[in-house]
């Protein structure tokens, strides 16, 4: 599997004249050799070079071990230790894969993940070196989802299915935004997860006016809409499901925004093909929205594309007009936001297959009124 994953970045690295990628420890890193490292003080980087040769990993001496017994492809290591410092390491890993012969040759870096540390240390074990951004093209590399992927993300969605339904049914008059929260959070362990996607996002009454909302100890109330956004995290991968239920009797006006949003989702759902551009499923969304006289306030993009981590390519907003392939996933989840009244979003995880889009997350999209 990895080494199928290693053939495709080697190629991708060849088409645009790549010497190598050094990568940090993130999910890059995980995605090639399925190491799950954290970025410490400690200077860690994997050399992956264009040429064929093995990739070298330089690495803490006391992380050798772990390395050497969880890497999923062959790897060369370059240990060092606190004494010594890493710089003899990173040259010899950097001679040892790309030649002596560094000066005007192109080492593709994470711009997102890299520090002035590591780039500083790169700079000076591969002299003249052209550094450039590698971000894209490992997101390309990481858009299309293989079997084994998919499958981590159906349970990852299918554990968020079981924990949002568990979550909901646990709401009272009263219980604040953190409280429900913490459920939310054991919820997500008890049904399998690994551990949360990103801190869950409870927002009640007027405070699910504002799609990124830090929770707080806001009680709830008779007639708040709650929106619930969380996901879970099986083996590595996420899922991301947000759902609005409203505490006893709805108002008319959050009735008819919750109808819209859920004709938007399904509208954004329902347009997914192979070869469908993100602008494309964007519009079929915001189109209902817009039709229904609240396109002012639906205020962000549709969807963003989801696996080793929460927020990755492709994102489903105008401007995205590259052609989708089978295979990607991605987030579809309009809302509208109306301040001092409240919000909804209902969003759902999505692959394309041959036959259009399938939902991984499906979980009930009817409007749930809580007696409670
Ligand atoms: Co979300
Ligand atoms: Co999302």
């Amino acid at each position: 599997m990895n080494t199928d994953r290693l053939a495709r970045l080697t190629t991708a690295m060849t088409e645009q004249d790549f010497a190598a990628v050094v990568l940090m420890p993130a999910a890059n890193l995980r995605y090639l050799t399925g190491l799950t490292f954290h970025p410490g003080k400690r200077l860690t980087l994997a050399i992956f070079p264009a040429n064929g040769t093995t990739p070298a990993f330089v690495l803490p001496a006391m992380e050798l071990a772990q390395a050497q017994t969880h890497a999923g492809l062959s790897m060369s290591f370059y240990p060092w230790n606190d004494a010594d410092g890493p710089q003899q390491a990173l040259a010899d890993a950097i001679a040892d894969t790309l030649g002596s012969h560094t000066k005007g040759r192109l080492l593709g870096v994470e711009y997102t993940a890299m520090r002035v540390m590591e780039m500083r240390a790169l700079e000076h074990a591969a002299p003249g070196a052209e550094i450039v951004d590698a971000v894209p093209l490992l997101a390309n590399l990481r858009m299309v989802k293989d079997q084994e992927e998919l499958e981590a993300m159906t349970e990852a969605a299918q554990i968020i299915d079981a924990a949002i339904y568990r979550t909901i049914a646990q709401i009272k008059i009263g219980m604040t935004e953190r409280e429900l929260s913490a459920i939310c959070t054991q919820e997500i362990k008890a049904a399998g997860g690994e551990g949360e996607s990103f801190d869950n996002i409870i927002a009640s009454g007027p405070n699910s006016a504002s799609p990124h909302h830090n929770n707080t100890d806001r009680q709830f109330q008779s007639g708040d809409l709650i929106i619930i956004d969380c996901g879970a995290r099986y083996k590595g991968y996420l899922s991301d499901i947000t759902r609005t239920v409203v505490v006893n009797e709805p108002s008319a006006e959050a009735r008819r925004i919750y109808e819209l949003v859920l004709a938007a989702n399904n509208a954004g759902r329902a347009v997914i093909r192979p070869g469908i551009t993100g602008e494309q499923i964007d519009q079929a969304a915001r189109t209902v929205i817009t039709a229904g006289g609240f396109g002012d306030y639906f205020i962000h993009r549709t969807g963003h594309g989801l696996g080793l981590e929460a927020h990755e390519p492709p994102y489903i907003v105008g401007g995205s007009t590259m052609p989708l392939p089978v295979g990607a996933t991605f987030t579809i989840e309009p809302g509208i936001y109306i301040n001092g009244v409240g919000g909804v979003r209902i969003e759902d995880d999505v692959v394309i297959t041959e036959e259009g889009g399938k939902s991984l997350t499906n979980f009930d999209r009817e409007l749930i009124v809580l007696q409670v």
